[in-house]
This record gives structure tokens, sequence and C-alpha cells, in this order.
């Protein structure tokens, strides 16, 4: 009994499960409401949430362990990708969907142009691939609203868990984060 238990256990974990493609969450248009209307995609510990807007594909990148000084875990950036000519816009021309049993979110446009966005399960790597019949030019942009220091008001002083809300120190301040971009770190 014993035995069969501990083999139920270690065997149970790497049974794959395909689901029917049906439970693909997809959308064929773009949200109204900013990264509120966005999917989750990620792998190992890095989580992202993309989403269209103004034209543009969006997402927010998260990773375990960023926690700033007021011990708020606070997410890395965004990052946005801007094409031209735009493959993503017009009417029938969008769809966005998040591939359950692949893990990822693909967006395709305009001739079957697709932006796939996934991220590797045994590498901190967010990968994006672009696949389009036309030449097309990608504008990639990161972007990141912690570019000074910033006083923390109101409720943003319960991100962190240091009780600065309940005024044990006045406030806290966001600090400016140090950015730097390293060479290959864009393939
Ligand atoms: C946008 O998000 C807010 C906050 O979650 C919600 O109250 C509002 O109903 C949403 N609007 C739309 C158009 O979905
Ligand atoms: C989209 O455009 C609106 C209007 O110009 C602007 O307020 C909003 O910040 C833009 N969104 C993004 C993600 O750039
Ligand atoms: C796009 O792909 C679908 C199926 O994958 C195919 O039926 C359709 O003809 C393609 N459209 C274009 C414009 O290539
Ligand atoms: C602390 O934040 C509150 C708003 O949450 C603000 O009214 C107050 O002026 C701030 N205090 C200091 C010392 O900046």
């Amino acid at each position: 009994m014993y035995l069969t238990l501990l083999l139920l256990v270690v065997i149970s974990p790497i049974t794959a499960i395909t689901l029917p493609s049906s439970y693909d969450v997809v959308w064929d248009s773009p949200g109204l409401n900013h990264s509120a209307d966005s999917m989750p995609v990620g792998g190992g510990d890095i989580g992202l949430n993309t989403w269209s807007e103004n034209g543009t594909i969006l997402f927010y990148m998260a990773k375990s362990g960023t926690f700033d000084e007021n011990n708020a875990l606070l997410k890395l950036g965004r990052v946005r990708l801007t094409f031209d000519p735009n493959p993503f816009s017009g009417p029938g021309l969008f769809e966005q969907r998040l591939s359950i049993n692949d893990g990822h979110v693909t967006y395709t446009g305009k001739d079957n142009t697709t932006a796939k966005i996934w991220v590797d399960v045994f590498h901190p790597v967010v990968h994006l691939e672009i696949d389009s019949p036309q030449p097309v030019s990608v504008r990639l942009a990161y972007e990141n609203w912690r570019f000074q220091d910033r006083q923390m008001v109101g409720e943003e002083r319960n991100q962190g868990s240091w009780g600065l809300y309940s005024s044990k120190v006045p406030n806290g301040t966001t600090y400016a984060d140090a950015v730097d971009f390293h060479e290959g770190a864009f393939s």
C-alpha cells in the first residue's frame, strides 16, 4: 500500500493533460480597460500580463523576489511593441489567444501575421516571435515609472509590509531604479 501511494505521488506530476483548444481564452478585439483587460503568461519565476492598447502590444514583467526597500514586490517595468505597418489593427484583423496547452499568448492579425509571447521555464528569458509574410518593422521600448524618487501617498503605503500606512514611519519613498541595458540582452 505504501509503495503504491509513493508511486502515485511520483508519477502523477509528469502526466501531461491536453485540454481541448476550446479551453483557450480568445478575444477578437483589444480590451477597453488597459491592463485590467490583459492575459497572464509566464514560466519559471517570471510572470507577464499582456494586452493591446492604442495599436501597440504591451506587457508588464514580474519576477519572484523583486522587493524594494519598502518590502513591496514591484514589477520590473513594461515592454511596448509597435509595428509599422501595423498588422494588428482594423476590423477582423485582431485575435489575442491564450494557448492553454502550450503556455503562450499569440496575437494574430493581417495575412495571419503573428506575435507570440512566451517565457522560458528553464532560463529567465522572455521570447517574442513575430512571423509575418510581409516585411514589418518592430520597435521595442522599455517603460518604467520609477525614473525618480517618489513619495508613497495614501493607500500606496499598504504595498509593503512594514506598517508605513499605520504611521510607524511618516511616509515611505519608492526610490528610482538603476536601469541598464546589456549587450546581447536582446537577440
Ligand atoms: C474597468 O475596470 C474597472 C476596475 O476593475 C471596472 O470597475 C470597470 O467596470 C471596467 N470597465 C470596463 C469597460 O470593463
Ligand atoms: C492610449 O491613449 C490614451 C489617449 O491618448 C492615453 O491616455 C493612454 O495612456 C494610452 N495608453 C497607453 C498604454 O499608451
Ligand atoms: C490564415 O490561416 C488560416 C488557417 O490557419 C487559413 O485558413 C487562412 O486562409 C489564412 N489566411 C491568410 C490570409 O493567409
Ligand atoms: C504623507 O502622505 C500623505 C497622503 O497619504 C500626505 O497628506 C502627507 O503630506 C505626507 N507626509 C509627508 C511628510 O510627506
